[in-house]
């Protein structure tokens, strides 16, 4: 899998998440939504850290690419500080995770539409592979000590 293939697949996992949240709304138990919301939060901080250490890298010292990648470190803080505050519950917890929806979608779609296929271009599919590989390796590392 390259690196591409895999971040992709984790953004539509958690997109799925956030639908799944949404729907289990009123009427749903407190505990399974915060369960799914554990689980979203564990999977976007996981996701991050992979961005962060071996995908953002790679391309910050692009001409092309370096502004991209400020904004999206940018924009993994203020996901990372929404994610703080939210608890999966309680008041405030509807309009939150609205926002969380929206930054994310608006940082997926920057990711997928701008950054990748410069990174394809400017890494090639070698160095995607590789790159994907390490990902893997850190994320069966991490399930393995969860
Ligand atoms: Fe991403
Ligand atoms: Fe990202």
């Amino acid at each position: 899998m390259t690196a591409i293939e895999l971040l992709k697949n984790d953004h539509r996992e958690a997109l799925s998440m956030i639908e799944q949240l949404e729907s289990t709304g009123e009427g749903a138990t407190g505990s399974s939504r915060i369960e799914v919301f554990n689980q979203l939060k564990g999977a976007l901080t996981l996701h991050t850290k992979l961005e962060e250490q071996f995908f953002y890298p790679a391309l910050e010292n692009f001409d092309e690419t370096r502004d991209l990648i400020k904004e999206s470190y940018k924009e993994h803080r203020e996901v990372d500080e929404l994610l703080t505050k939210m608890s999966g519950h309680g008041e405030g917890w509807e309009d939150q995770l609205s926002e969380l929806k929206g930054d994310i979608e608006h940082h997926v779609d920057e990711e997928e539409n701008e950054m990748f296929p410069q990174a394809e271009e400017l890494l090639g599919q070698r160095r995607l592979q590789e790159i994907g590989r390490q990902m893997e390796e850190m994320k069966r590392g991490q399930s393995a000590t969860a």
